[in-house]
């Protein structure tokens, strides 16, 4: 009997999309990476990654039908491969399997859709191996895998700093209420750290710590929120996408408490008082003309377990 007793035949592990609440970019590094001071905030809409350890390798991956075809590649760059790579040489054993992705979170959206399968494929192949690797070397791998997949991890609301993997717990005190947009067509993330060199060429060397929409945060107060809410990226991703600086206008005029880019874009989030105040907001976004409106709550959990089976 070579076989552990714990093994899972198959286990779905979900992971949760991030909004920044804060994205404080600093000069770039030497490594090209920008020293960052960031609130993450995960919310409510998720991607599923089921691992079936018993079937040959392969992803697979479906979309919901407003999704664009073909969107998230399925060969050695996705990053559910790279983490699967990553924990075999940890590891120093083969890992199979099929891996499936059931995605809601836009692709190339700002919210860290491949980060959460990135975190969820490390979970889920831990779990479905017995691999019994230590948190403190999940987050490890996760940080190598990249900047955002640590926090996929964690979840809830965090202070991110370095380029965004080491992570802080912060006080929440509300249950917070977000209308996405996405845009069909992504932004690509070095493109818009690029562009924001440019337009910033004084940024700081580190970023300061937003204590205002921290207190904002842990009293639970929407409208504090609002006013604190900010992401040097911002500037950058509505120069490269001008129409993103009207989406936000039209979102509060429609009433929404405040909107901006999320990350680097080009998803826009809008801040609602409450879940009837965002489900308003979403009709009116769509009535607006927006076929795609996304409405989702934070703070969640991080990349956890929902299905395991023999
Ligand atoms: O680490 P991750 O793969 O998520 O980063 C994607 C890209 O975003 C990096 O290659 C880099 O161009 C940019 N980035 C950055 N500074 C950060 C995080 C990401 O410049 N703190």
């Amino acid at each position: 009997m070579t076989q552990s007793v714990h093994r899972s035949a198959g286990v779905t592990v979900r992971a949760a999309a991030k909004i920044n609440l804060h994205l404080g970019v600093g000069a770039p590094r030497a490594d090209g990476f920008h020293p960052l001071a960031t609130v993450f905030q995960a919310v409510g809409l998720c991607d599923d990654v089921t691992v079936s350890a018993d079937e040959p390798w392969e992803i697979q991956v479906s979309t919901p039908s407003w999704m664009p075809d073909g969107a998230v590649p399925t060969d050695a760059s996705n990053l559910v491969a790279r983490a699967a790579d990553l924990l075999s040489r940890h590891h120093d054993v083969p890992l199979g399997g099929r891996v499936a992705i059931d995605k809601a979170i836009p692709v190339a959206g700002g919210l860290a859709g491949g980060s959460a399968n990135g975190a969820a494929a490390l979970v889920a192949l831990d779990r479905a191996f017995d691999l019994a690797t230590s948190d403190d070397d999940l987050l490890a791998l996760a940080a190598e895998l990249g900047s955002d997949v640590p926090f996929a991890l964690v979840g809830g609301t965090a202070l991110g700093r370095g380029r965004g993997e080491l992570l802080d717990h912060v006080a929440d005190g509300g249950t917070w209420w977000w209308v996405m947009v996405p845009s069909a067509e992504g932004l690509s993330t070095p493109d818009v750290y690029r562009h924001h060199d440019r337009l910033r060429p004084d940024a700081p060397v580190e970023p300061e710590v937003p204590h205002a929409l921290l207190e904002a945060l842990a009293a639970g107060e929407p409208l504090a929120l609002a006013r604190h809410l900010h992401n040097d990226l911002e500037a950058a991703a509505v120069d490269l996408r001008p129409e993103l600086g009207e989406l936000i206008a039209r979102g509060e005029s429609e009433g929404a408490l405040r909107g901006m880019v999320s990350g680097s874009g080009p998803t826009v989030v809008f801040l609602a008082e409450s879940a009837d105040h965002a489900r308003d907001l979403a009709g009116a976004l769509m009535r607006g003309g927006h076929d795609v409106v996304l409405v989702a709550n934070g703070a969640v959990a991080g990349a956890h377990v929902v299905t395991s089976y023999a």
